[in-house]
């Protein structure tokens, strides 16, 4: 038996699938990331935008053909797709075999098991708002960067967004457990953890906050770097702001979500801040942390969004210049409050928005970049560059990806690099030392 699993979908996703493999391991079932060695395909699926169920679907469908050849091949979906849709996903494909949801997985090696003994459709989607894997150590993929899963779930129901749906009930991982997988992350050559969470702000285990929680990470010496994603503005505390700033670990990085820069808007999405507090924020963040590159999230033409509202988007994007932002347009989510609003806008609409959004940033990212030539920074090295066989890349503090000159030797090494150019979304330089 062997099974190779395809993930898409957010850094939560990716590290389910790290700890389905520890999972599977230990119940001595083996992952192989040679999808023609195996005989089980999982896809682990995302529900956030219609666009990413269609891709994964698509997807599913293409490697069916498979199954001609290999008639003992299984297919199974989990995810927050196959927490949405659950048993509807054997009538949309029938060449699925199992379904399973995100609090489920700790029943998948006995799921595979049943499976491959007879031609059968299982499904297991219960959500169970405690479970948290304990005791599971995933298996971290790739080398010197890893994600570490503080919490699961989300409570705060943004009115767009289906996560509270397909993730349950906001809970927090022990805090032993998760300074003991950093702990051995770092001595294994990862040094650089990124802490997830859907709103990693609000942790909270045994009244340890997450500035607490911070000031521990920042403790354990066999790490160098510490991100965090993802931060909600209105729970973004000063504490934790002080927190970054005298953490020496604390990268100088932060994801924070705008979403939009109107007040009427923001409030119709349920985010719980006005376009003034996140700009507070951007200052503070600014005084505190000079250096700070902040990255965002952004959603054009959301219900009801006139031409002027999405104006004050693009005004705020351009007052607040962001290292980079993740741009979206509004895609109506069966069950969520802001599917059933009046108003929703056509396809046309939403479609120019967002290219006029993209456009923008692209202005703002590139002005950024090129401000950055002439300055050293401090380059993590994660691998041969893809262009070319004499340079390496890696990323600095402040999240940009730097390549120059070095070889393999330079691999999980931090070094001082020099900026010299700037091209779209990479930095080049010359090392020093
Ligand atoms: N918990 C994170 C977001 C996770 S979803 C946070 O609050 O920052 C990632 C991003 O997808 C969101 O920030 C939002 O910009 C986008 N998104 C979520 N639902 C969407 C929808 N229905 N249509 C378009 N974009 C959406
Ligand atoms: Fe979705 Fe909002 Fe939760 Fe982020 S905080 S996952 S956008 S409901
Ligand atoms: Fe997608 Fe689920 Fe993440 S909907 S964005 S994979 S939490």
């Amino acid at each position: 038996m062997k099974v190779f699993i395809e993930t898409y979908g957010c850094q939560m996703n990716v590290a389910d699938s790290e700890l389905i493999m520890a999972l599977l391991e230990k119940n001595d079932i083996t992952c192989t990331d040679d999808i023609n060695a195996a005989n089980i395909l999982i896809f682990n699926t995302c529900s956030v935008r219609q666009h990413a169920e269609a891709r994964v679907l698509g997807r599913i469908s293409n490697e069916m053909a498979r199954k001609k050849t290999n008639p003992h091949l299984k297919i199974g979906v989990i995810g927050c797709m196959a927490q949405r849709l659950g048993e509807k996903l054997g009538k949309i494909n029938p060449a699925i075999d199992f379904v399973v949801g995100v609090d489920q997985y700790a029943k998948l090696p006995e799921i595979i098991r049943q499976i491959v003994e007879r031609e059968d459709f299982l499904v297991e989607t219960g959500i169970n708002s405690n479970q948290m894997y304990q005791g599971i150590y995933p298996v971290h993929q790739g080398n010197f960067n890893a994600f570490v899963t503080i919490m699961r779930g989300c409570n705060n129901f943004c009115s767009y967004c289906i996560v509270p749906y397909t993730r349950g009930r906001e809970r927090s991982r022990p805090l032993p457990e998760i300074l003991t997988e950093i702990r051995i992350l770092g001595e294994n050559g990862f040094k650089d953890i990124t802490l997830l969470g859907q709103n990693v702000n609000s942790y909270n285990y045994n009244e340890i906050n997450f500035a607490e929680l911070l000031r521990k990470v920042n403790q354990i010496d066999t790490i160098r770097r510490i991100r965090f994603v993802t931060s909600h503005p209105k729970d973004l505390s000063e504490e934790v702001i002080e927190v970054m700033a005298e953490s020496e670990k604390v990268c100088e990085h932060l994801h924070l979500g705008l979403q939009s820069g109107d007040d009427e808007i923001l409030h119709r999405m349920n985010r719980g801040y006005k376009s003034s507090d996140f700009l507070k924020l951007v200052r503070d963040l600014r005084d505190a942390i000079p250096e700070i590159a902040i990255t965002t999230d952004i959603i054009a033409g959301f219900p009801g969004e006139t031409e002027q509202q999405f104006q004050h988007t693009v005004d705020l994007m351009q007052e607040i210049n962001f290292d980079y932002a993740f741009t979206f347009k509004f895609s109506p989510r069966e069950g969520t409050a802001a599917a059933s609003l009046p108003d929703q806008l056509p396809r046309e609409i939403r479609q120019e928005r967002l290219q006029r959004l993209i456009n923008l940033q692209e202005e703002i990212t590139n002005r950024k970049y090129q401000s950055q030539i002439g300055r050293i920074k401090e380059i993590y090295v994660e691998r041969l560059s893809k262009k070319s066989d004499n340079e390496v890349s890696g990323k600095s503090r402040d999240f940009k990806i730097t390549v120059f000159p070095g070889n393999e030797i330079l691999m999980g090494k931090f070094v001082k690099v020099k900026i010299i150019q700037a091209t779209g979304w990479t930095l080049k330089g010359i090392m020093l030392d």
